[in-house]
């Protein structure tokens, strides 16, 4: 299986040691089941190893829009992770679980100014600064409050990843930051060091996601640090942390590599220790930004069969009770799942067929060509795995379905509901 958390005893798929057609019939489907323990150790290798390749002051960030509620910032606190957060409602929702706001580094490139108020008001750590005009309105804001606020800077390094398109953001012509190439960046530390009420810390970069080439955070280190070099020399500022954002890929089928969490990051390590003694400059204090690697093996979505549709001499489909509501992965990406029957996981798979979701749109599918057993009907489970990350977190109400529970598997063997699903009257809240 593609995951040590995944196991299959006769005909039932197991997630976490639990049997998941008794999670099913204990919560109902659709149902996002999240594993503790594995949140947990994918949280320790990152603090771990980043200890051991950076040093005693570098943190992990858990990037909170992979998947947000108030219980796992309770976990990742505990493991002594920071948080990157991107709208003042993740902000809430850590200052309400209690998370240490100091640990948190906010970011965004369309911060309001009450978004940017509330994020003083809270004690936000450190802003990420994208643009000018943010941060003059933070300095203004800041200066009435009679704060001095911790900024970093997003900056573009003009690195393509070559991953998906939508979430390549580290080129230069990217949304985000401003790009060093065209003297954008310089302009925009200059202006931050001219400002009162901000205190510059360092700079910040994020080049894309499903990252498994270490090859590609070597470079933006590398093109982030000749920056820091170059500020020194210009400003006579040297920067004190460096943030070089999150990426790092999972399986979500088996053709996908297997990362050396640990080895790539002693590569980039290596790399950043050899480039700061070369260019004599401080070592900064290194943040990355995990948020997928952190939750998406963690993470499985149950469903039941609603109907088999065999369309003789074109193709078939498999409609379940949920699809892109919980999970749009597919219609926004085409993301490749794993799918597993789950009580006839002992059965071959011969059965080839589109996984459709139940909302009235014809790119509601969840897998093209998924392989499941020839005798699999109404009622039958299906789980589709690796959804701990930007599943629950994009869900919306489309078609008004509401959005299904979060229960999460504790370690000593309990079950908690961290987030209700919604009812129907949840639904109507706010209308008028
Ligand atoms: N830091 C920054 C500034 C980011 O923009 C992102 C992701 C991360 C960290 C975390 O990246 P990760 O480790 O999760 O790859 N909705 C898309 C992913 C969008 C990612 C946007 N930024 C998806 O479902 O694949």
């Amino acid at each position: 299986m593609i995951a040590a958390n995944l196991e299959i005893r006769g005909a039932d798929l197991y997630f976490a040691g639990r049997r998941t057609a008794d999670l099913a019939a204990r919560y109902g489907t659709p149902l996002y089941v999240m594993d503790e323990a594995t949140v947990r150790r994918n949280c320790r290798r990152y603090r771990d190893a980043m200890r051991a390749a950076f040093g005693e002051n570098a943190l992990p960030l858990y990037a909170s829009k992979a998947c947000c509620f108030k219980e796992l910032y309770r976990i990742v606190g505990s493991e002594g992770l920071g948080a990157d957060v991107v709208s003042s409602g993740e902000i809430y929702t850590a200052r309400e679980a209690g998370f240490d706001l100091a640990k948190t580094y906010f970011h965004s490139n369309g911060k309001t100014d009450d978004d940017i108020r509330f994020a003083l008001e809270c004690g936000v750590g450190h802003f990420v600064a994208d643009n000018a005009e943010e941060l003059t309105a933070l300095s203004q804001i800041a200066a009435e409050q009679g704060k001095t606020q911790a900024v970093l800077l997003r900056v573009t390094p003009g690195i393509d990843p070559h991953t998906y398109e939508a979430v390549n953001t580290g080129r230069v012509d990217s949304k985000f930051g401003a790009p060093i190439e065209t003297g954008a960046a310089m302009a925009l530390t200059k202006l931050a060091l001219s400002l009162p009420g901000i205190a510059l810390t360092g700079f910040h970069c994020h080049v894309g996601s499903q990252l498994f080439d270490s090859d590609v955070l070597i470079r933006s280190a590398d093109v982030m640090l000749r920056f820091i070099a170059d500020v020194k020399a210009v400003c006579g500022y040297e920067a004190s942390e460096l943030d070089l954002g999150g990426g790092y890929g999972v399986r979500y089928v088996e053709s996908d590599p297997v990362l050396d969490l640990e080895e790539n990051i002693r590569l980039v390590a290596q790399r950043f220790h050899a480039v700061c003694a070369d260019l004599g400059i401080a070592e900064p204090a290194v943040r990355l930004e995990p948020g997928r690697s952190i939750v998406a093996d963690a993470g499985l979505t149950l469903y039941r069969v609603q109907s088999v549709k065999r369309i003789e001499g074109y193709k078939n489909y498999v409609a379940v009770d949920g699809g892109m509501g919980d999970n749009p992965r597919y219609a926004l990406y085409r993301s490749l799942y794993t799918v597993v029957a789950a009580d006839r996981a002992d059965e071959p798979c011969d059965f080839v067929c589109d996984l459709a979701g139940r909302c009235c749109e014809s790119g509601d599918l969840l897998r093209r060509d998924a392989a499941l057993p020839a005798g699999i009907g109404r009622g039958d489970l299906i789980a589709v795995l690796t959804t701990g990350a930007y599943n629950y977190s994009m869900s919306s109400n489309y078609n008004r379905l509401p959005r299904p529970p979060v229960v999460l598997l504790r370690e000593d063997g309990s079950e908690f509901i961290a987030v209700k699903g919604e009812t129907f009257a949840d639904l109507i809240r706010n209308d008028g």
